[in-house]
C-alpha cells in the first residue's frame, strides 16, 4: 500500500518542532524509529520535543533557528549533519504563524512582513538549503506545512492565505523539479488543529475569540494530522488534505471557479452569526 517507508528510520529535521503540528510530527517520527532533529526559534520548546522523544528510547536533538534568517536555516544543515549519523533525507519545513481579523488595506504592514518572513521566506529558505542535500539520497523527502488557506482565500486572513498559497506552489514546483528523483515531496493542508497558533499568533480581536472556538469544537487533534501527512509522504502523496472540508473546498473551488468567492464570503457570514 505504501509507495516507501520513509518515516520510519528516517534521519530528519523539523522546524517549528516547539509546539503543535511540528512537535506531534517530531514524536511520532520517534515512535517510528527515527532520528530527530527538533529545531525551533524558541530553544527551550524544542528542547523539550527532544527530551520527550529520548525518554521513550527514540534519539533527538534541539536547535534554535529562526527559519526567517537564511543564515540560520544554513547552520541548522550544518548541524544536523554534524549530529546525524548520516545525510539528513526529511525535512519538515512547519514553522508558521498566524495573521488574521483585518482586511487587506487595514492589516499592518509590520503583520504582512511579518507574516512573510515566516511562513514564505521560512519555507523558501527550507527548501533552498536542504533539496540539494536530498537529491543527493536515494530516497528522501521533504514536507512542506501549507493550510487549507492556501486555496480557500477565507476573508481577513491576507497575508496568512497569500503566504500559504505560496507554500503549495514551491511544494508543486519542487515536486515538478524533483520527479523521477528519489524524493518525495508532500504539501501538508490542513484546516484547522488543535495547537498554540492562535496565542502565539497576530489573529485580532472577535477574529481570534471566533478561530478558538471553531478550533475547539472542529479542530483535528495535532497528533492524528501528524500520523496522515507521515502516511501521505510514505504513499507518495503530494497533497494531504487530512480533513473532509479542505476537501470539500479544494473541489468546490473547481466546480464553481466564478461564484467561489461569494459562497465563501456566505459561509463566512453564516459562521460568523451562528458563533456570535
Ligand atoms: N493550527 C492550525 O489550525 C493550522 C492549520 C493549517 C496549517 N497550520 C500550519 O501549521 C504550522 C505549525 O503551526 P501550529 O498550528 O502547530 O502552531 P504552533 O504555534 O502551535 O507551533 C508553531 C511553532 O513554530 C515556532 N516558530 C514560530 N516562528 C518561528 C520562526 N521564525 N522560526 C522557527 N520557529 C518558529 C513556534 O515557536 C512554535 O513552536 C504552521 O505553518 C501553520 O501555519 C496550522
Amino acid at each position: 500500500m505504501f509507495a516507501n517507508t520513509l518515516s520510519k528510520n528516517a534521519r530528519a529535521v523539523i522546524t517549528g518542532a516547539g509546539s503543535g503540528i511540528g512537535k506531534a510530527m517530531a514524536l511520532e517520527l520517534g515512535r517510528r524509529q527515527s532520528l530527530v532533529v527538533c529545531s525551533d526559534i524558541n530553544l527551550d520548546a524544542a528542547e523539550q520535543t527532544a527530551s520527550e522523544i529520548r525518554r521513550s528510547g527514540g534519539q533527538a536533538w534541539a536547535v534554535a533557528c529562526d527559519v526567517s534568517d537564511l543564515a540560520q536555516v544554513q547552520a541548522l544543515a550544518d548541524k544536523a549533519d554534524e549530529l546525524l549519523p548520516e545525510p539528513v533525507n526529511l525535512v519538515i519545513n512547519n514553522a508558521g504563524v498566524g495573521v488574521g481579523g483585518k482586511a487587506i488595506g487595514e492589516t499592518s504592514m509590520q503583520d504582512w512582513e511579518w507574516t512573510v518572513n515566516i511562513n514564505f521566506w521560512g519555507v523558501v529558505y527550507g527548501c533552498h538549503v536542504f533539496a540539494p542535500r536530498l537529491r543527493q539520497q536515494k530516497q528522501a523527502g521533504i514536507i512542506n506545512v501549507a493550510s487549507t488557506a492556501s486555496f480557500s482565500a477565507a476573508p481577513l486572513m491576507g497575508p496568512y492565505n497569500a503566504t500559504k498559497a505560496a507554500a503549495l506552489a514551491i511544494s508543486e514546483t519542487l515536486a515538478a523539479e524533483l520527479s523521477g528523483t528519489g524524493v518525495t515531496v508532500t504539501a501538508l493542508c490542513p484546516t484547522l488543529v488543535k495547537t498554540n497558533i492562535s496565542a502565539n499568533g497576530r489573529i485580532q480581536g472577535e477574529s481570534n475569540e471566533l478561530f478558538n472556538r471553531l478550533m475547539d469544537r472542529f479542530g483535528m487533534s495535532a497528533e492524528r494530522v501528524a500520523r496522515m501527512a507521515l502516511d501521505g509522504l510514505d504513499r507518495g502523496q503530494l497533497y494531504v488534505m487530512p480533513q473532509v472540508d479542505a476537501r470539500m473546498i479544494w473541489r468546490l473551488k473547481r466546480l464553481l471557479p466564478n461564484t467561489y468567492a461569494a459562497v465563501t464570503g456566505l459561509i463566512n457570514r453564516r459562521i460568523t452569526s451562528n458563533l456570535t
